[in-house]
This record gives structure tokens, C-alpha cells and sequence, in this order.
């Protein structure tokens, strides 16, 4: 399979029309995605360049297909005015641009000073004192989102000002879950969150079109976390919530490779392998430095309604077991039950549960916990 070296490599020569010089170097092209067989990838041209941009594309594709790669997915778009300014000062220091060279640097992560405006959100500085908190599972399925909903949820009841970043770029699911229906708005040149239940809640569902092709997803992945930091104004908060995909991929590399300082809930289901799995979570998240706050286990047992009687039906201790692998502790454990919620409901949600509901009193438990094991 072709790297994402190789293929800046066979563009190499391709010049951006106005600024005259190679795209690659200037750092203009973007989002390189091998999947399946198949590349996807992004051009930033330079505005006065739309023009020449048809002989681009087929300049691209010449390029690639001396590569061996048919019908490439790209897309391309105008520099932002700041990205102009980073282009232009690139080209008078007459130095390669960071993220051009085969540098480990993947297409997503933030380089210092290569325009991608992060160097400058409030959110993102250390001395925000803002908390973020990485929501992640081994697996899809286990419930990360409901739990990432929840706490939040919870947090906010705590008087806590929190916003939840949805990063499940191929299964956003907070939006419905939350019952929001509304989309953001525009101020100025930034976007606000969406308000729910206190929390501010940004999702890549927001802004992906329902049926647009799943292979875009990927390379929009880098840019749409950027955005989220550099274009959401999000105001101050005190907790930020990141939904992960599930699993080790890309997303989870970015967000922790962007947000050195994040950390870490773990959900797991308590069957062996679940949990089994989990540990690749836990064990990425201790590779790249980042505290664990702790382990939850949901769907961990059935109670019954009439007599009170639990049935383990997933099985037992995957989430004791896990959080004694990862060296941290189990936070909670969460029954199955969906949320007594009823469609005809004022602020009806699928997924977050009634405060006052014995699993919403669990929530505002753990919440409890994960302010107190950060310390504000
Ligand atoms: N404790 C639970 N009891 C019953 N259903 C649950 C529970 N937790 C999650 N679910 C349901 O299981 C499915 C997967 O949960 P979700 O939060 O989307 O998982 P993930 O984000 O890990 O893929 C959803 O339909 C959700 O409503
Ligand atoms: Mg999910």
C-alpha cells in the first residue's frame, strides 16, 4: 500500500499557479488519506489560482496515476486569509514548509506555526485551565457515547461550564442522542455550539451532509478538529468532553497528539473481551502520556424491575479487571436501561437520562468523582 510519503512525493513537481512554487512545499496539500486501496487528499490553492485549477486536477491525476493510483478522491479549496499569509511568509523565508517533508508529522496534526490557527485558541492553552477529557473505547458499541453524553450532562448540573466535542467523524451519534435538532449558528466568523442540557455541544454531524460519501470523511477529519477548535466560539469552560471513535485510529492519535494535555475515561462493557480490547485504548493513552482518570463499565448488569434482582448478563469484571491493567480505577458501573424518555416530552432526549432517575444519580456520582480527581 502506498504511504502518504509516497504520495507527496509523485506531487512533488505539481506548482501552485500563482504563488510558483510546489504545492507540497508550501504545505498546500493536505488530508492525504490511503484507505482501501483508494487516496483522498485536499488542495489549497491560492484564489487568483481558481482559473488554472481544471489543468490542476488533471495535473494531479497524471501525477498519481504514474503511481498506480486510479480515480483519486480530491478536493480542492481557496487559502483562507490566513492561510495566504502563512503561504506568502513561507515563500520569503524560501523555506520548505513543515508539514511538506516526509517529517512524521501526519496531515491532521498541528504544526507549529503552519497556519492552522490553533497556536492562537484560548481553549487549547495550557493556562486555560480548561479540562479536557477523552472519551474512549476499544470498540463501537459499548456505549462511549452515552456516556460522554451523560457525564457532561451531569457535569453541567454540577454548575460546571462544559462543552462536548463529537469526534466520531464516521459515527456521530451526540446530536441525536442529545435530541438536538437545531444547527449552529453563525457569529461573525465563528460558529456557536449548540446549548443542551448546559452543555455546548459541537459535532461533526453539524456539518457533514447526511448522504455524502463516507470517503470524505477522513480527509475532513484533521481540518474538522482544527475547526472545532479555531472556529467554534466556544466562550469559557471549565470541562471539555471529546467523544472518540471507538478504537486506536487516526482520530484517537490526533486529538491526542493536538491536546497533549488531555485525559483519559475508558468504557468498556464488563465481558472479558470487551474489556480485552479496551486495553488497546488504555495502553495508547499511556504511550502517549496522558492520565487515565478511570475505567467505566456499562451495560454491566440488568436489574429487575418487580424484584431488584441482577443478572450479570454480559458477564462480570471486565471493568475491574481493565482498570487494574490500566493501573487506575473503576469509576462506575452503569446498568443496562435505556432513559425512561417519551418523545411527547418538552426537551426530549433518546440517551440522556432524568436527573432524578437512579442511573442520572449515578451520573451526577461519577461526575462528582471526575471533579474531584481533577481537582476543580
Ligand atoms: N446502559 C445501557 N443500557 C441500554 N442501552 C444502552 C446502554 N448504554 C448504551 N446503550 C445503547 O447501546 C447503543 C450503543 O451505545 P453508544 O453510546 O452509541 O455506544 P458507542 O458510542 O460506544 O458506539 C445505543 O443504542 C445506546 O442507546
Ligand atoms: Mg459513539
Amino acid at each position: 500500500m502506498l504511504t502518504r510519503e509516497e504520495i507527496l512525493e509523485a506531487l512533488k513537481a505539481l506548482q501552485e499557479p500563482t504563488l510558483d512554487k510546489s504545492l507540497v512545499e508550501l504545505g498546500l496539500v493536505r488530508d492525504v488519506v490511503v484507505r482501501d486501496g483508494g487516496v483522498s487528499l485536499t488542495v489549497v490553492i491560492h484564489p487568483e489560482s481558481t482559473a488554472q485549477s481544471a489543468k490542476l486536477q488533471s495535473e494531479l491525476k497524471s501525477a498519481l496515476a504514474r503511481i498506480g493510483v486510479e480515480d483519486p478522491h480530491y478536493r480542492f479549496r481557496n487559502m483562507t486569509d490566513h492561510e495566504k499569509a502563512d503561504a506568502l511568509s513561507k515563500l520569503q523565508q524560501g523555506s520548505p514548509a513543515a508539514g511538506a517533508s516526509a517529517a512524521p508529522n501526519k496531515a491532521g496534526a498541528p504544526v507549529k506555526g503552519h497556519g492552522s490557527g490553533l497556536e492562537k485558541t484560548a481553549l487549547l492553552n495550557p493556562e486555560s485551565g480548561v479540562e479536557f477529557i477523552a472519551v474512549a473505547s476499544g470498540k463501537g458499541g459499548v456505549g462511549k457515547s452515552t456516556v460522554t453524553v451523560n457525564l457532561a450532562a451531569a457535569l453541567a448540573r454540577q454548575g460546571k461550564r462544559v462543552g462536548l466535542m463529537d469526534c466520531d467523524i464516521y459515527g456521530f451519534s451526540v446530536p441525536d442522542m442529545m435530541g438536538i435538532e437545531e444547527r449552529p449558528e453563525q457569529a461573525g466568523d465563528k460558529i456557536l455550539p449548540v446549548e443542551r442540557y448546559g452543555v455546548k455541544v459541537i459535532s461533526m454531524g453539524f456539518f457533514v451532509e447526511d448522504n455524502s460519501p463516507i470517503v470524505w470523511r477522513g480527509p475532513m477529519l484533521g481540518k474538522m478538529l482544527r475547526n472545532f477548535f479555531a472556529e467554534i466560539e466556544w466562550g469559557e469552560l471549565d470541562y471539555v468532553l471529546l467523544d472518540l471513535p471507538p478504537g486506536t485510529g487516526d482520530v484517537a492519535l490526533d486529538v491526542h497528539q493536538m491536546i497533549p494535555q488531555s485525559k483519559e475515561i475508558i468504557v468498556t462493557t464488563p465481558h472479558a473481551t470487551a474489556a480485552f480490547v479496551a486495553a488497546r485504548a488504555g495502553a495508547m493513552a499511556i504511550r502517549t502520556n496522558h492520565d487515565i482518570l478511570g475505567v467505566v463499565e456499562n451495560m454491566s448488569y440488568y436489574e429487575c424491575g418487580s424484584c431488584g434482582n441482577r443478572d450479570y448478563v454480559f458477564g462480570r469484571g471486565g471493568g475491574a479487571r481493565l482498570a487494574e491493567t490500566l493501573h487506575t480505577e473503576l469509576l462506575a458501573q452503569f446498568p443496562l436501561g435505556a432513559p425512561d424518555n417519551h418523545p411527547s416530552e418538552p426537551n426530549f432526549s433518546p440517551s440522556v437520562y432524568k436527573p432524578d432517575s437512579p442511573t442520572g444519580r449515578e451520573y451526577t456520582a461519577l461526575a462528582e468523582k471526575v471533579i474531584q480527581l481533577c481537582g476543580k
